[in-house]
């Protein structure tokens, strides 16, 4: 199955929507492979956020993602990238559509909730970035007797 990275944002954090983002992905039938709480630091932001650092607006990401400690996830189901991004909804909350995270939590262009990786090969990057191999974990879920048919499992 494929992983992807999920951070609830400080806008998430700050605001006591962890339970509701959580719930929505677990409802959903992914599996929550890793989580933990951290602080971000200027150092991972970089990183993470490299293709934006040139942009006007960095700044003010930074600050608004170091906010309050965020929580990092490694989430995993059958085209788990693409799935989380649909739930996630487009980067601006007041255009993401309603039924989204974003479109039904958030009003902002930066303070937009989660971040969700954007391809399986970033996902593995980014994974790498915020979890040590032995923090994601294998353990029987639901998921493949009551989540997927045998027509999903097949690849
Ligand atoms: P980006 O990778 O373009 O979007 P996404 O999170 O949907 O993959 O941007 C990363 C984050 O940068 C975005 O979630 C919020 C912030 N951001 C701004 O603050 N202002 C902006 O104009 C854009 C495009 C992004």
């Amino acid at each position: 199955m494929e992983q992807t990275l999920v951070i609830l944002k400080p806008s998430c954090v700050a605001r006591g929507l962890m339970g509701e983002v959580i719930g929505r992905l677990e409802a959903k039938g992914l599996i929550v492979a890793g989580m933990k709480m951290m602080q971000l630091d200027e150092q991972i932001l970089r990183e993470h956020y490299s293709h934006l650092v040139d942009k006007p607006f960095f700044p003010s990401l930074m600050k608004s993602m170091m906010a309050t400690p965020v929580v990092v996830m490694c989430v995993e189901g059958v085209e788990a990238v693409r799935v989380v991004r649909a739930m996630a909804g487009v980067t601006n909350g007041r255009n993401a559509a309603l039924g989204t995270i974003r479109g039904d939590f958030s009003v902002s262009g930066q303070k937009n909730i989660v971040h969700a990786s954007d391809s399986p090969e970033n996902a593995v990057v980014e994974l790498a970035r915020f979890f040590k191999p032995e923090e994601i974990f294998s353990y029987e879920t639901a998921a493949y007797s009551y989540c997927y048919g045998d027509d999903d499992l097949k690849d």
